[in-house]
């Protein structure tokens, strides 16, 4: 009955939906489990290419279930477009999408309260994507959330979300100066979604637990990464859920006996979106190439991605919380051709101690300074490369050395955006 996670391990934008589809050929459900249309998953086979914020990446597969957890939030919106689009290129997953009923709306208001509250914060803005997510994780953990199974009884909605709305618009206009929202208009957006919506709302636990009772494969879907965890994430500059294997078996239902296998996906050197630390940032000119040469922007918002070498000590940081028993490492293509690449192994503190641990406060990972270890580069591509034996060897050095580093076997290397470029190392799942 095994489940397996399928989870970022850096900043986010490892590549996770590449990898999701490649491995949903075995799986029955496919669940995104936590995070909302602030990711961006990218999707490359031979049906075309395809972005995708809230969809699971099992969508290519007939056999799989596409489901939305209950950790998720979810602006109906935005996945009625998705499902929309999908079809309008000839791919009906109409009867193979479930919504939790457990998961919440993001809301009209928690965009607007998204985008109030970062310009209130200045030089002190988080970045965010500017999608509501913040916000709805708020209104769920204050209980103030509308879920997917309200829009069943829209009737029963009324006192409550009169209630949310005046307690909100009093925000939006006493705090943040912004104009308020008409109980109207966001009633009558719930009357759409609901009309719409309402044939893919289900008891999506119940369903992904019969599966795996029935002893079929679950893939369970990050979005975002463990250094954007709200808990375990490089805090205050992190999202509002926990894209960490916890998260996992919350975000849709299933106990963490049913986990398998823990992938995680890291990518061959570091990027990040949005402010807050980030140890290995190169601002020169090696920054500026690897950025154009990955064409490194948010399939989100498109800002530019920041982007450094490989960064072991937050990647152990991760396995530790994690656990992985597998990894992945997507985008070694970009890599080819520089003269040596680099890894950080350790840190340098502010009073010149040398470690490997993580530092749990922003103050202080803003001060360290990365120790590199430089390792040979290879002239010779491995863009496209699908068998191990094919690499070049300075490249499989580097790898080596990441799986040293990290504690946990590569199993999958990717090495260009299509499904097919890929390396299958080692068999991840039971099929
Ligand atoms: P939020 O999730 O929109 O609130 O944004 C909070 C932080 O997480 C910002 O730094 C975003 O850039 C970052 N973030 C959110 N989602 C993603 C993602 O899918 N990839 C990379 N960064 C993300």
């Amino acid at each position: 009955m095994p489940a397996y996670a399928v989870l970022g391990a850096q900043w986010g934008d490892e590549g996770k939906g590449k990898i999701v589809d490649f491995l949903a050929k075995d799986a029955r459900i496919v669940a995104r489990f936590a995070g909302g249309n602030n990711a961006g998953h990218t999707v490359v086979n031979d049906q075309g290419k395809f972005s995708f914020h809230l969809i699971p990446c099992g969508v290519f597969w007939p056999q799989a279930l596409n489901v939305i957890g209950n950790g998720v939030v979810l602006d109906p919106d935005v996945l009625l477009e998705e499902i929309d689009d999908l079809e309008a290129r000839g791919i009906d997953i109409s009867e193979r999408i479930v919504v939790s009923e457990r998961a919440h709306l993001i809301m009209p208001y928690h965009v607007m309260l998204d985008e109030l509250a970062e310009s209130a914060r200045g030089d002190a803005r988080i970045g965010t994507t500017g999608k509501g997510i913040g916000p709805a994780y708020a209104d769920k953990a204050a209980r103030t959330g509308v879920r997917a199974a309200d829009l069943l009884d829209i009737e029963a909605l009324i006192p409550r979300l009169q209630n949310i709305l005046e307690y909100t618009n009093a925000v939006i206009t006493k705090v943040y100066g912004g104009d308020a929202l008409s109980f109207d208009y966001v009633f009558d957006k719930c009357r759409s979604w609901s009309e719409r919506l309402a044939p893919y709302i289900g008891p999506a636990e119940k369903i992904v637990n019969q599966a795996l009772a029935d002893g079929d494969n679950v893939l369970l879907e990050g979005a975002q990464g463990v250094l954007l965890d709200l808990d375990h994430g490089t805090y205050p500059f992190v999202t509002s859920s926990n894209p960490t294997i916890g998260g996992a078996s919350v975000g849709v239902g299933v106990s963490p006996t049913h986990i398998e296998g823990i992938t995680g996906v890291f990518k061959a050197y570091t990027t990040r979106v949005g402010t807050g630390p980030l140890p290995t940032e190169l601002t020169d000119a090696t920054g500026e190439t690897i950025r154009e040469l990955a064409q490194e922007f948010g399939t989100t918002t498109g800002r530019p991605r920041r982007v450094g070498w490989f960064d072991a000590v937050a990647a152990k940081y991760s396995a530790l919380i994690n656990g992985y028993t597998s990894a992945v490492l997507t985008r070694l293509d970009v890599l080819d051709g520089f003269e040596t690449v680099r890894i950080c192994t350790h840190y340098i503190t502010e009073d010149g101690a040398q470690t490997d641990d993580f530092p749990g406060g922003v103050a202080a990972l803003g001060k360290v300074r990365p120790v590199f270890e430089e390792m040979p580069g290879w002239d010779r591509p491995t863009a496209s490369v699908r068998r191990y034996e094919d690499l070049p060897e300075a490249a499989r050095r580097y790898v080596d050395r990441i799986q040293e580093l990290i504690g946990c076997p590569v199993d999958i290397i990717s090495t260009g955006p299509h499904r097919d470029e890929t390396v299958m190392v080692r068999a991840m799942m039971e099929v």
